[in-house]
């Protein structure tokens, strides 16, 4: 863990106090106490529901090792740039992500229109965090289900006794007909995720990193190591790692590229916002570099821990969300001490997805508090009401309101209720275009038009 000091990247304020909490309210604004707190919540960022529900899920249906490969492939030569590129935007301007592109590109006398890049990650970042706090209520549910449980079955025993297999293949679709119910869980996660988000960032949004993230990774790797000698271990190596270029298609590669900016908070303005709370001295691509492996290691990891499981109770490692919301609870009630795993499982889960969706709240809020000159904490309040009123439509678009395809005219989202057009617009659209745009941005458009500055050490040393 590198040093938490005042001179380790901390961002340099000129007050401490209330001041801080309202962002630019006071001509100062809030900032990482240190390089470590930045690197612990820009990693919380990254690791998410996209490493343990996503990644897993994509690797089940494209192929095992041949997506794996290609995807650490996309992070070591598209990922790590791209972030890097957002970071140093927002290390630059010290702004919201509109702002900080709109004054890198003025000094670098580019057009004015690139600041629409910016917006379009602040649009994107908004609709994932309505989706994305849906399953966050998912989650909320299974450690509720898994708490209960655990009064239920015991310590030592399998989870969910006394459960047939077809009554706990149904807790996941009967949950999701029940647009109330998800809506109220959802709105109890964007409850917890504002709570952090309108204390600031140093504050709020970087505590909840530093006391998460840790208990994060105990978790993960307790679970891990306990399905490494229980679970099916050989197997899960052998389908993660051996790689059969044939399964290698166009459409695996498109699945992992896609995977990898959602991985990484990419082209959503969620790096450039979090890299605009950085201090100037930071060194930006070392920093770049261990959000990547950390990010890339939780995918990883996330696979050793899920797979033994799932495979060891000779249940299918393909099926999307139904991976960890229908497969691993069956999976779970032939474990011993499953009840405890299970809550354990989902717990650790809840923490990853609560750092993510802080940062997804952040990226519309900093916008806002910027554009609007308003406090932080109410700017955060509305953000979340409107995302809480999005979310609520895309939960009951998997059940009441599944006929309605607001984007169906489109064959790409042809048949797409709200939550998957959601969920389609900005993995398939949004974020590559955001993401390669910031790329050509940082790398043609403002590099090269201002000599002197952004890559020299002019005005920000970024190596
Ligand atoms: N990277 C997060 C995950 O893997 O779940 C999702 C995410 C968080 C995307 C924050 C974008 C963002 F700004």
């Amino acid at each position: 863990m590198v040093a938490m000091s005042g001179a380790d990247g901390a961002k340099p304020r000129d007050g401490q106090g209330d001041g801080q909490r309202d962002g630019q309210r006071d001509g100062q604004r809030d900032g990482w106490s240190s390089r470590s707190a930045f690197i612990l919540a820009a990693i919380g960022s990254a690791v998410g529901l996209g490493n343990l529900v996503r990644f897993p899920a994509e690797a089940g249906a494209n192929g095992g090792g041949a997506f794996v490969l290609f995807y650490i492939f996309c992070i070591l030569l598209i990922g790590l740039p791209v972030l890097l590129s957002e970071t140093l935007i927002g290390r630059h301007g010290q702004s919201s992500a509109t702002e900080s592109v709109r004054r890198m590109a003025a000094e670098s006398k580019a057009s004015k229109y690139w600041e629409g890049l910016a917006g379009l990650g602040v649009a994107a970042a908004f609709m994932i965090l309505a989706f994305y706090c849906v399953i966050g209520g998912w989650v909320l549910y299974y450690v509720g289900l898994f708490v209960g449980d655990l009064f239920n079955s015991g310590v030592t025993g399998g989870a969910l006794q006394g459960m047939t297999a077809d009554g706990i293949k149904a807790i996941f679709p009967v949950l999701l007909e029940n647009g109330l119910l998800m809506t109220g869980l959802d709105l109890l996660f964007v409850a917890i995720t504002v709570y952090f988000v309108a204390r600031g960032v140093s504050g709020g949004i970087e505590i909840v990193a530093v006391w998460l993230m840790p208990a994060f990774f105990a978790l993960l790797l307790g679970i891990t190591i306990y399905g490494a000698f229980g679970g099916a271990f050989t197997e899960t190596l052998t389908y993660l790692f051996t790689v059969d270029f044939s399964k290698l298609t166009g459409g695996v590669m498109l699945a992992a590229v896609g995977q990898a900016f959602f991985s990484l908070s990419l082209g959503v303005a969620g790096m450039i916002t979090y890299g605009s709370y950085v201090g100037r001295d930071v060194n930006l691509a070392g920093t770049s570099a261990i959000i990547a492996f950390a990010d890339t290691s939780v995918a990883l990891i996330a696979g050793l821990c899920i797979f033994p499981i799932v495979l060891a109770a000779g249940l299918s490692s393909e099926g999307g969300l139904g991976l960890m919301f229908d497969t691993l609870p069956h999976a779970f009630q032939s474990m011993p001490a499953g009840s405890v795993i299970g809550l354990a499982f989902f717990v650790m889960v809840g923490f990853a997805a609560l750092t993510s969706s802080v940062a997804l709240m952040e990226v519309p809020t900093s916008w806002a508090m910027e554009k609007f000159k308003t406090r932080r904490a109410p700017t955060a309040i509305a953000v979340a009401a409107l995302a809480a009123a999005l979310g609520a439509a895309s939960a009951y678009s998997l059940n009441t309101l599944s006929g309605f395809h607001p984007l169906g005219f489109i064959p790409l989202f042809e048949g797409q209720g709200i939550f998957d057009t959601l969920d389609a617009v900005t993995a398939k659209l949004f974020m590559p275009i955001g993401a390669i745009l910031t790329a050509v941005f940082v790398g043609w458009i403002a590099a090269c038009t201002n000599s002197g500055c952004f890559w020299c050490g002019g005005c920000a040393r970024w190596y």
